[in-house]
């Protein structure tokens, strides 16, 4: 568990859209009560990557889809105030192509009603961050955090979501919570490409042991470091193998594409017997 987040399972950025289109089939309750984190919000609004976009492949799926998202304005004005309605707790994801894009992020979301964590996408593909960071250098991602960490609310949490393919994982996660990041989120999609050849990234369960392995490592390392492991959960087994690992949560990304109640069911079943095969 995260302080000021809620239970063991969270929607991981991007893979439950705006909330409209997940809320209904999430289950029963919809959003209510669910920690949500929203797709990458960027200063201005972004169309995304041309299509195909996604592309299934055996154990999960290659995706390109270029952080589309309405822009900051457009998000707070009418996304957030329905995630809010909806009873999501809200994470909202924030990327920037400069630190001072990440500041204005930090500062803007800070005074928006319901915000109640940010999570600091600091391996945004190269077109986002080109020219900022080397998103695989742990000290590059730091100094993101530190920017937004002085201009978000220290009783508010900061993740700071970290590639499973970062340079020295561990110094990363180091690095990032020095900075002041409350927790880090390990594992994001994989480099990889399209059958075409173009470059995307692969999520789902074929990327679970890279994340997994990166999760262990960070735990054993830093174990007064809270990590939420990322990447290919999809049933209760895959989850409680990121806890054992020493993970405080997990987030559910492409798994909600196949089936939405994932994120419902496996909170339900965490919480009704969190200890059993740890
Ligand atoms: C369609 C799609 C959109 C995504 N959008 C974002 C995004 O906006 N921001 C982000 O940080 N990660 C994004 N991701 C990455 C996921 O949040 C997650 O880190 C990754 O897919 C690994 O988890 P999974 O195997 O459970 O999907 C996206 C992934 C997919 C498949």
């Amino acid at each position: 568990m995260i302080a000021g987040l809620g239970g063991p399972v969270m929607v991981a950025a991007g893979c439950g859209g705006t909330g409209r289109e997940l809320a209904p089939y999430a289950g029963p309750d919809g959003l209510e009560g669910l920690d949500f984190v929203t797709r990458s919000i960027t200063l201005d609004p972004r169309p995304g990557g041309a299509g195909p976009r996604l592309v299934e492949v055996p154990g999960g799926l290659v995706n390109a889809v270029g952080l589309p998202n309405p822009g900051l304005e457009h998000f707070l004005a009418t996304e957030l105030p329905w995630l809010v309605r909806a009873g999501a707790r809200v994470t909202v994801s924030v990327a920037g192509s400069t630190m001072g894009e990440y500041a204005d992020l930090a500062r803007r979301l800070s005074r928006a009603p319901g915000v109640t964590a940010l999570e600091v996408n600091v391996g945004a593909p190269d077109e986002v961050g080109a020219g900022l960071f080397e998103v695989r250098e742990p000290y590059h991602a730091a100094s993101v955090i530190a920017a937004v960490r002085r201009e978000f609310p220290a009783d508010r949490p900061v993740l700071a979501k970290l590639r499973p393919d970062v340079s020295r994982i561990v110094e990363g996660a180091r690095a990032c919570q020095e900075a002041g990041a409350t927790a880090v989120v390990v594992g994001n999609a994989v480099p990889a490409a399209f059958p075409d050849g173009r470059s995307g990234g692969l999520s789902g369960p074929a990327v679970a042991p890279i994340a997994l392995r990166c999760v262990a490592e960070v735990a054993r390392a830093l174990p007064d470091v809270p990590v939420v492991g990322c990447g290919g959960v999809h049933d209760v087994a895959s989850a409680r193998a990121y806890l054992s690992a020493g993970a405080a949560a997990v987030q559910v990304g492409t798994a909600l594409l196949h089936d939405p109640t994932t994120v419902a069911r496996l909170r339900a079943a965490l919480t009704a017997h969190p200890q059993e095969d740890r």
